[in-house]
C-alpha cells in the first residue's frame, strides 16, 4: 500500500480532523508506505498572511506529531517543499475539464460570492489530484466530505491515462467505519470545521480539560431520552453525532454505544463524551505543548520533502515527456 494524505494548516487541528484522517494516519503507518503531508498550497487559496501560515504551518506539524504521526515510519512534509505538486497541477488543470469543476460541492459552500473567489480555490481540487497521483497512491485516508475530490482525481487520471498511456495509479479512498463525519457541536447538520466562527461549535487539540467539559455542556441537545435504536437515532442530528464521536473515540461501534446510552439522557452522555475526550486529548495535548516551537520540526519537514520529491520526481518527468513537454 502506499498511502497519502495532506491537511491544510489553518487553524487548529479538531476532532473532525482528527476522527475523519488522522487516527488512521497513525494506524497505517504500520501497513504501507505512508506520505503525509501539510497542504500550505492550498491554504493560500484564501488570503493568507504569511506570519501566520509559517506559525500555522509549524503547530499543524507538531500537532501531527504529537497526534503519533512519526516521521522515522512516515514521510511529513509541505507541500510547498515539493515543487513537483504545482507543476503537476498545471498539467492535470489541462486535462480536468470546467464541467468537472462546476460540479464540486465545496466551492458551492465556500465561495458564496463565487465572483470574488480566487481561482485557485475553485482549482483546488486538481492540485489535490496531483499531490495524490504525484506518488502513485493506492490509499488515501480522508472524511467523508473529500469524496467528491477523490472521484475528480480518479476521473482526471483516467482522462489522462487514455489519452497518453497509464502513467498514474487509480487511488481507492479509505474511509474509517464511523466517524468519518463529525458534525459542529451547535447543529448536528453541519460539518464541524475549522472556518465555523463559533468556537463552541468544535473540540480543538489544544483545548483543555474544562474547556472541553463547558463545550460539551453547552453542546446542542432535545429533551428526549436516548432512542434503542439505529433508525430513531438517525432521526436526531444531535444525539447521533454525539455517540458517533464516543464509539470512534472509544474505538467501539454504533451499537455497543447505543446498548450503553440507550434510556439515558443527555445528562448521562454529554459527561461521559466530555470524560474520553479530555482523556484521549490530554497526552495529545501535553506533547504539543512541549514540541510546538521545536526548531527540529523544521529540520523534519525538509528531510520529508527531501524523500518525497525523490518519489514524485519520477513521475512528473514521465508525465512531461509523454505529453511531449522537453526540458
Ligand atoms: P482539511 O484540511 O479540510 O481536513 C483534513 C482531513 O480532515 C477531514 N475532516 C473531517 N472528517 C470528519 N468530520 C469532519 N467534520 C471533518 N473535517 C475535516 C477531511 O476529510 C480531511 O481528510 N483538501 C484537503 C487536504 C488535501 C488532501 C490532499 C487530502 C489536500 N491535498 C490530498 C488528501 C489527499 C482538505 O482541505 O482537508
Amino acid at each position: 500500500m502506499r498511502i497519502v494524505s495532506g491537511i491544510q494548516p489553518t487553524g487548529n487541528l479538531h476532532l473532525g480532523n482528527f476522527l475523519g484522517a488522522i487516527k488512521q494516519w497513525v494506524n497505517l503507518q504500520s501497513d504501507g508506505e505512508c506520505y503525509f503531508f501539510l497542504a500550505d498550497l492550498h491554504a493560500i487559496t484564501t488570503r493568507s498572511n504569511p506570519k501566520e501560515l509559517r506559525n500555522n504551518c509549524q503547530e499543524m506539524a507538531a500537532s501531527l506529531i504529537a497526534c503519533g504521526v512519526d516521521h522515522t515510519k512516515s514521510v511529513l512534509f509541505n507541500q510547498a517543499r515539493v515543487p513537483y505538486h504545482a507543476e503537476l497541477s498545471w498539467i492535470l488543470q489541462c486535462t480536468a475539464r470546467v464541467g468537472w469543476l462546476n460540479r464540486m460541492v465545496q466551492f458551492k459552500e465556500k465561495g458564496a460570492n463565487s465572483e470574488g473567489e480566487s481561482v485557485g480555490l475553485y482549482s483546488y481540487p486538481v492540485l489535490q489530484a496531483a499531490d495524490i497521483l504525484l506518488y502513485h497512491a493506492t490509499h488515501v485516508p480522508v472524511g467523508d466530505d473529500q469524496q467528491q475530490h477523490l472521484q475528480l482525481t480518479k476521473d482526471i487520471a483516467n482522462k489522462f491515462n487514455n489519452e497518453y498511456g497509464k502513467v498514474f495509479t487509480i487511488p481507492v479512498p479509505k474511509l474509517v467505519d464511523n466517524g468519518t463525519r463529525v458534525m459542529s457541536l451547535q447543529d448536528g447538520t453541519r460539518k464541524m470545521s475549522k472556518s465555523d466562527e463559533n468556537d463552541m461549535s468544535r473540540i480543538n487539540l489544544v483545548d483543555d480539560a474544562d474547556t472541553i467539559t463547558k463545550k460539551l455542556k453547552r453542546a446542542k441537545s432535545d429533551t428526549e431520552l436516548l432512542p434503542d435504536n439505529l433508525e430513531e437515532l438517525c432521526a436526531r442530528p444531535e444525539a447521533l453525532n454525539l455517540l458517533t464521536i464516543y464509539a470512534a473515540i472509544t474505538n467501539s461501534d454504533m451499537d455497543s454505544a447505543l446498548t450503553l446510552f440507550s434510556g439515558k439522557g443527555y445528562g448521562v452522555l454529554k459527561p461521559a463524551v466530555a470524560e474520553v475526550l479530555v482523556e484521549t486529548f490530554r497526552p495529545i495535548k501535553k506533547t504539543f505543548d512541549e514540541i510546538k516551537n521545536d526548531n527540529q520540526i523544521t529540520e523534519i519537514l525538509q528531510d520529508g520533502a527531501d524523500r518525497a520529491a525523490m518519489v514524485a520526481k519520477p513521475t512528473i518527468e514521465q508525465v512531461f515527456s509523454v505529453i511531449g513537454l522537453d526540458r
